[in-house]
């Protein structure tokens, strides 16, 4: 009987070195008891306190897996079973005889990997939808918090979901397994908060404070271990390697699932946005302008924050920049009744100026406040092009600060799988005091819909 005892519930290295060796001296699965640093209480189990270890295993000595176990695994043991490790090498010792062994899904262990898999892949989704930043901290050292309770050990897999789309803000996501903290160049993982410190609603803050707070002792004592983004993805890639001998392309990251839960139905959305105190915006505004169109648009519009118009009437894009706008895509050929209309603050910004409300450009803190809303709307409506219009919008399409001049008239990729179009704000050829340059500038930006148009009728022959 051998004892194998991996140093954490993720220990993928540790299990595939040890699984490799147990595999080259032709150990039964019946004979490995697996385990992780610090869960067996000191005590070894019955029988295995003289366990023999295994002679260092040649370097020519090797075997072939499919690359697909490679990816199997690795997920598979993110799961919360403390019997994955045993079933994961018992699949790998029957893989040496049965190369085909993964393809057969009525195989009782090949299809609770699977089973696993699957679960480790819905909570890690789970996560990505429900994971809502809060701002903590003074305004000049925000950071940005939130709690989560995984139901496996995917925090370090999550992570570059949210590194992606939070780029440029520092967050921590707290769990009782593990904390992720992104700095804005780098992720470090500290232990997690036990869940009896869980932190009640509102109270966020004060959980942060009692762990994290650099200025605290205790902090100072926190063990960090700093990752970059590709440290984390890059093993992924590299073991697969190793076991095949063979370069394998990494796989793109999957596109959101087609439509939505009922959490982020539309009109749920509306009603909760429109009670947002996300940001101070609230105060001064009429009410909250949320996106407008059909469930089923293709496309997305997204401008910056509504105006004077859309504040009183509670509708975007019905002022001077809607009529602009609704002119350009006429001429671009897209059909605005099909597209979704939303901006990236919900609430009109603005200074009074005698009788009139004078425009005012959001701040990052608020761009960022409403960006959870600018999410779920295109978690509702899973449009395949998102189209920024203007600097504001193209910030929250990004997550950072993007210069529209050089991103502008072509389609980039999200990290999500979508599209995004950057363009100029129709407020912005409002503005232009030259005839000849507005004419032209209005030209460029009906050339950049008429891509949007394009998709549009691409999307209507299909259908
Ligand atoms: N400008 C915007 O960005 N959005 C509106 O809704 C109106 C003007």
């Amino acid at each position: 009987m051998y004892l194998i005892t991996l140093d954490s519930q993720t220990d993928f290295d540790g299990w595939r070195k040890a699984a490799r060796t147990l595999a080259l001296h032709h150990v039964a699965p019946a004979d490995v008891t697996w385990g992780v640093q610090g869960q067996l209480n000191g005590e070894t189990p019955a029988g295995l306190s003289e366990a023999p270890s295994l002679p260092p295993v040649e370097i020519e000595s090797t075997f072939n897996v499919p690359a697909d176990f490679i990816a199997l695994a690795r997920v598979t043991i993110l799961h919360r079973d403390d019997d994955r490790f045993a079933l994961l090498y018992r699949l790998l010792s029957r893989l040496k005889a049965d190369h085909d062994l993964l393809e057969r899904m009525s195989d009782p262990d090949v299809a609770l990997a699977a089973a696993m898999a699957s679960s480790v892949h819905r909570d890690a989704q789970r996560m990505r939808d429900v994971v809502r930043f809060r701002e903590i901290g003074r305004e000049q050292k925000a950071h940005y918090a939130a709690w989560f309770e995984p139901e496996h050990y995917i925090v370090a897999f999550a992570a570059p979901f949210f590194i992606r789309r939070f780029a440029d803000m520092p967050w921590s996501i707290l769990t009782p397994d593990v904390c992720a903290h992104w700095d804005g160049h780098a992720i470090s993982f500290t232990p997690g908060v036990s869940r009896t410190e869980r932190p009640e609603p509102g109270r966020l803050e004060e959980t942060w404070r009692r762990h994290f707070e650099p200025e605290r002792p205790r902090a100072s004592a926190t063990r960090r271990r700093n990752l970059s983004e590709a440290s984390i993805l890059e093993p992924l890639l590299t073991d697969a390697e190793r076991w095949t001998g063979g370069r394998i392309a990494p796989r793109p990251e999957a596109p959101m699932p087609r439509k939505t839960s009922a959490a982020d139905d539309l009109e749920a959305l509306r009603e909760e946005a429109a009670h947002c105190r996300a940001c101070p915006l609230y105060k001064d505004a009429t009410q909250t302008v949320f996106g407008e169109g059909p469930k089923s648009a293709n496309i997305m519009l997204v401008g910056e924050q509504p105006g004077d118009k859309e504040d009183l009437a509670g509708h975007p894009f019905v002022g001077p920049a809607g009529q602009m706008l609704d002119r350009a895509l006429e001429e671009a050929g897209v059909d605005r009744k099909k597209v979704y209309v939303t901006n990236a603050v919900k609430h009109f910004k603005f200074v009074p100026r005698g009788k009139i409300r004078l425009h005012q450009k959001p701040a990052t803190p608020e761009i960022r406040a409403c960006r959870q809303w600018y999410e779920r709307e295109v978690s509702a409506i899973q449009p395949d092009l998102i189209v920024a219009m203007g600097a504001t919008a193209a910030q929250s399409v990004f997550g950072k600060i993007t210069p529209i001049g050089k991103t502008r008239g072509r389609l980039i990729d999200l990290p999500d799988g979508r599209k995004a179009l950057v363009t100029v704000h129709p407020s912005y050829l409002l503005r232009l005091p030259d005839p000849e340059a507005k004419a032209l500038e209005y030209q460029r930006f009906v050339e950049d819909l008429k891509i949007a148009a394009g998709l549009q009728r691409k999307a209507a022959r299909a259908a």
